[in-house]
């Protein structure tokens, strides 16, 4: 492999922890699991977007961009930590953002006051299911026609370049197991604009790792969602000069915990989301970690995984989102 050259911002001190969840384990009766702490990454309570943004915005400050703009859903934590990154790097941020089917209550999302508390410069709301990337184009233009100049992210910040920050998470996660003399068989993450799992499988495939990652999809069904992964893998591996192939088969996605659809509450997430918090104390997210885990839990039900297997579950972050649906989790007396 070509050494890689791209700059990074540094967001976070230092690696995320690695936790044993022993209590969860013992309970599951199944395989070791262990959390890799990326809820504690930096930023605006960050997520696995900010180790994506360390490369993006490093690269839209080589390019002399002023203004970051990008996109996604309402509640994104994705747009959050984008503007959190502008704030850190002293730049300006608009947000495109896609209307939910029931309609945009900014009263009713925490979100909306994190966007305005931390200065956003710009927010356009597009009617669910829009195409957002003609708008960001529309405002860089704007910004040009004023001197200024923009840099786009696409959604969920996975490109080549966002998807580095899970190449450096996968070398992160090696150094740790070597230092520690532990051996993870697999990584379960959630999978939805593919970044965190292409970059994974990137940086696993860099260090001749025998690490499996199985994706959790949180939107598409399987097919797609494997494929959207592999084609992020292929161009980042171009990019980069990565050698070595990846055989198709080691891209694995499961699309039987997505439920209704995105962002939809399942009976699996709820109390994949409870479980963990009553036996570890850690907070996982309704939209993207708590069906992860939900996917994990099912996995281990129907023994997809052998005892004496180390899974570790990587927690991607966004436990803002619980606080937008507190309903589902307060019993109804309480
Ligand atoms: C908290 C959280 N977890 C997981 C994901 C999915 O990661 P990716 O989009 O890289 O597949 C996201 C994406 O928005 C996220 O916000």
């Amino acid at each position: 492999m070509n050494k890689i050259r791209y700059e990074r911002r540094r967001y976070t001190a230092g690696p995320t922890p690695i936790e044993k969840l022993e209590r969860l384990s013992q309970v599951l009766g199944g395989p070791t699991i262990s959390i890799k702490r990326d809820d504690q990454l930096g930023l605006t309570v960050g997520g696995n977007k900010t180790r994506k943004l360390e490369y993006l915005v490093a690269d839209a400050l080589r390019q002399g961009a002023d203004t970051l703009i990008t996109c996604g859903a309402v509640q994104s934590n994705h747009c959050r930590l984008t503007l959190a990154a502008a704030v850190r790097e002293g730049l300006k941020c608009q947000l495109v953002l896609t209307e939910p089917v029931d309609g945009y209550n900014p009263q009713a999302n925490g979100n909306h006051l994190l966007f305005h508390l931390l200065g956003v410069e710009k927010i356009e709301v597009i009617p669910a299911g829009g195409d957002t990337q003609p708008v960001m184009e529309k405002l860089a233009q704007e910004l040009a026609d004023q001197g200024r100049k923009a840099y786009l992210i696409p959604v969920g910040g996975s490109n080549e370049v966002g998807s580095l920050g899970y190449m450096a998470c996968a070398e992160e996660i090696e150094q740790q197991s070597w230092e520690s003399g532990t051996v993870y068989d697999y990584v379960v993450t959630a999978s939805g604009s593919a970044g965190t799992q292409a970059g994974l499988l990137a940086g696993f495939l860099a260090r001749q790792s025998d690490i499996k990652v199985i994706g959790v999809n949180v939107s598409r069904d399987r097919a797609a969602q494997e494929a959207k992964v592999l084609d992020l893998f292929a161009s980042t591996a171009e990019m980069i000069g990565l050698r070595g192939e990846i055989r198709p088969e080691s891209v694995r996605c499961d699309d039987r915990f997505v439920g209704p659809g995105y962002a939809i509450p399942t009976e699996e997430m709820i109390e994949a989301v409870k479980l963990v918090a009553q036996t570890e104390g850690i907070l996982l997210d309704p939209v993207y970690s708590g069906k992860a885990m939900a996917g994990l839990i099912g996995m281990i039900r129907e023994g997809r995984f052998a005892n004496e297997n180390h899974v570790l579950f990587l927690h991607t972050g966004g436990s803002p989102a619980l606080y937008t649906v507190p309903q589902l989790f307060i019993p109804e007396r309480s």
